[in-house]
């Protein structure tokens, strides 16, 4: 197994050695696990193509490391553990021989599909079982998988599928979600009939029996070309740097994209981290509450438990059904040693008081773990106080899709906590702060812009199908740097402290989105002729989203016309990106070039008009007072 640190002078000394000499550092955790073939060189890199190559030549499969190799020790442990939405239903649990012979199964079942390596298969299941399995599944033939989250559209389904021409879709028939059934495949058909012609299968996992309609020639039930199958399905060898996934994720230009990460150095780095951060024991039961959907789940509910030989819990439902207490219910339950969740949702359940934790024995928790956004202060005591009890200390997390893994992060009980720092940096991981120009922002007790200034093993690699992009996102803003697009500060003994973005993302209950993704949506309505769309800070979401509207024709009726907007935006991406407020204007500020001045309607979104600058310069100064007295408080 990796390093796995466990005193401060232990930390440092891995820091150091990580800073002083990566490659060994690395070559060192990356010698841990089976390799059908080692590799030839530890590091290859340049951040101008960006060009970054780890444990190149190497060869390996990530599930013989996520399954095989546990089989002579661990055969019988639980490997995944699993919480259905509907509390009175038992609980499943594969243990590491079922979910081996299961992902056989369904690996050999993608073959006869006609799935191959390198072949791209997207996902658009609930929190299943059924869903770890057939990621897995994927990774054991070499095709990449694409999962994604399903709560968008169908029209954001088509996009992703269409961006990276998938093969074939897996879903389930429909989802259980608190007291909802959502139509799961319903919404692949809709997203299929928009011209996805690159899908030749459709396997559909019958999860609650509804009825589905099914396309002859093109869909296929899952227990139909999966049970029959042969449990031994021998792993695809991979190079270290083949694509092991794609996952969409939004910036602040045009559609998502596809950050790609790659097998070797994903698979070292997601394992090192997960064991460091949370301290995982043997027999421990670990629960991070995030969707598969999401960087989260991939790294921290399924690669990194695994490859580390963890009880990782899945869970189907969400934190308010039945009630407000259902977390801590499932914690005390399953006897939970390592809790992962978001702001948002420590957020939302602190706002329904006390009793709903109060009464759950949560005595075997010893980390309880955050990520996605920055934690507010209140919302850090109340985690710490109510759900840690002074035994389980808080891991702030900072990481994003493209870091692949934890970068900047408390370790529990080696260093030490401090509200909202996500702290020091990982092993292997050399963030810096820089200026606008680019000017190292040296010392501490400083803010900039923070970047990272030498690869780490599972950093993105790419964007799916177009380089430039990525290079010109995360690569060009400053030489030699890759630029997380967030702003920190560096306090006085060097922990960090995460501001938020500094570009057009937005971070809604912890899902990253768009301002232009949000406000090309809102364009498709017929009577909207320009819009824009800024973050306002949200008590339980984090940032809300407030669209500024213009429309052609007079409305009538502005709720009826609101509700349309919502209409359309959930038709194009989901009801995660509908605008909390709208406000109708007969202009936006711009500035003499045209360019909208963001600035002003951000602070007027903020109730925070005090200081707006110099706006005698805009193009149209007379809307600003219009804005600032329509505002929607
Ligand atoms: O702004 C940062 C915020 O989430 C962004 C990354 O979002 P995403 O790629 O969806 O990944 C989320 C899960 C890893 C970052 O640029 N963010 C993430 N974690 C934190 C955070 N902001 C503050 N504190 C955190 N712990």
């Amino acid at each position: 197994m990796t390093l796995q640190v466990k005193s401060l002078a232990e930390y440092k000394d891995a820091y150091q050695r990580s800073v002083n000499d990566p490659e060994g550092f690395w070559a060192e955790q990356a010698e841990t696990f089976h390799w059908q073939k080692k590799w030839d060189k530890t590091l290859d890199w340049n951040f101008k193509d960006p060009d970054v190559k780890w444990f190149v030549g190497g060869k390996l499969n990530i599930t013989e490391n996520c399954l095989d190799r546990h089989l002579a020790d661990r055969g019988d442990q639980v490997a995944i553990l699993f919480e259905p939405n509907d509390p009175s239903q038992a609980n499943i649990s594969y243990t590491y021989k079922e979910l081996h012979a299961a992902v056989c199964k369904t690996a050999n079942a993608l073959k006869a599909s006609g799935i191959q390596k390198g072949d791209r298969v997207c996902f658009y299941m609930p929190m299943v079982p059924e869903l770890a399995i057939a990621v897995l599944a994927c990774a054991r033939v070499g095709a990449i998988h694409s999962v994604v989250f399903a709560g968008f559209s169908a029209q954001a389904l088509a996009d992703r599928i269409k961006d990276s021409t998938c093969k074939m879709v897996i879903c389930s028939d429909y989802n259980n979600r608190g007291a909802k059934n959502i139509p799961v495949k319903k919404v692949v058909d809709d997203a299929l009939a928009m011209d996805c012609d690159s899908i030749k299968t459709v396997l559909v996992h019958r999860n609650t029996g509804g009825e589905v309609e099914m396309e002859a020639g093109r869909d296929k039930w899952w227990h139909e070309e999966v049970d029959a199958q042969s449990a031994d399905c021998p792993a695809e060898a991979m190079d270290s740097e083949d694509m092991l996934f794609i996952l969409y994720t939004s910036g602040s230009t045009g559609k998502p994209k596809g950050v790609v990460h790659t097998c070797g150095g994903y698979m070292v780095y997601t394992c090192f981290s997960f064991r460091n951060v949370f301290q995982y024991q043997d027999g421990d039961v670990y629960w991070c509450t995030a969707d598969i959907g999401w960087i989260t789940g991939h790294s921290y509910i399924v690669y990194g438990p695994l490859l580390a030989g963890a009880t990782t819990v899945m869970f189907e439902g969400v934190p308010t059904y039945p009630d407000a207490g259902r977390f801590w219910e499932v914690c005390d339950k399953l006897k939970v040693n390592q809790f992962y969740t978001a702001p948002t949702a420590i957020r939302a359940l602190m706002a329904k008081g006390d009793e709903f934790v109060d009464k759950y024995d949560l005595s075997t928790l010893k980390v309880i773990g955050s990520v996605g956004e920055p934690i507010n202060e209140e919302a850090w005591h109340w985690y710490d106080e109510k759900v840690g009890r002074g035994h389980a200390p808080i891991v702030d997390t900072w990481w994003q899709t493209e870091t692949g893994g934890i970068m900047i992060t408390p370790l529990p009980g080696i260093t030490d906590t401090k509200p909202c720092f996500a702290s020091y940096p990982m092993p292997g991981i050399q963030p810096i702060l820089v200026d606008s120009q680019g000017a190292l922002v040296e010392g501490n007790d400083v803010e900039g812009l923070l970047c990272v200034k030498f690869p780490w093993p599972s950093m993105l690699r790419t964007t799916y199908g177009d380089h430039e992009r990525c290079r010109i996102t995360y690569f060009s803003s400053f030489e030699n740097l890759y630029f997380t697009g967030d702003g920190a500060r560096r306090d006085a003994d060097g922990r960090y402290r995460i501001i938020g973005r500094v570009d057009d993302v937005i971070n809604v209950s912890g899902h990253r989105m768009g301002t232009a993704e949000v406000e090309n949506a809102i364009d498709e309505h017929p009577n909207v002729v320009e819009s824009a769309v800024v973050g306002y800070p949200h008590d339980i979401k984090g940032q809300g989203i407030y669209a500024y509207v213009i429309i052609g024709d007079p409305v009538p009726d502005e709720d009826a016309f609101r509700k349309e907007i919502l209409a359309v935006v959930t038709k194009e991406i989901g009801p995660i990106a509908k605008p909390d407020k709208i406000q109708i204007v007969s202009g936006l500020p711009k500035t003499r070039s045209g360019k909208i001045m963001r600035r002003i309607l951000r602070k007027v979104a903020s109730s925070d008009t005090s200081n707006l600058g110099d706006i005698s310069t805009l193009l149209n100064p007379e809307v600003v007072e219009e804005v600032i007295n329509g505002a929607l408080v």
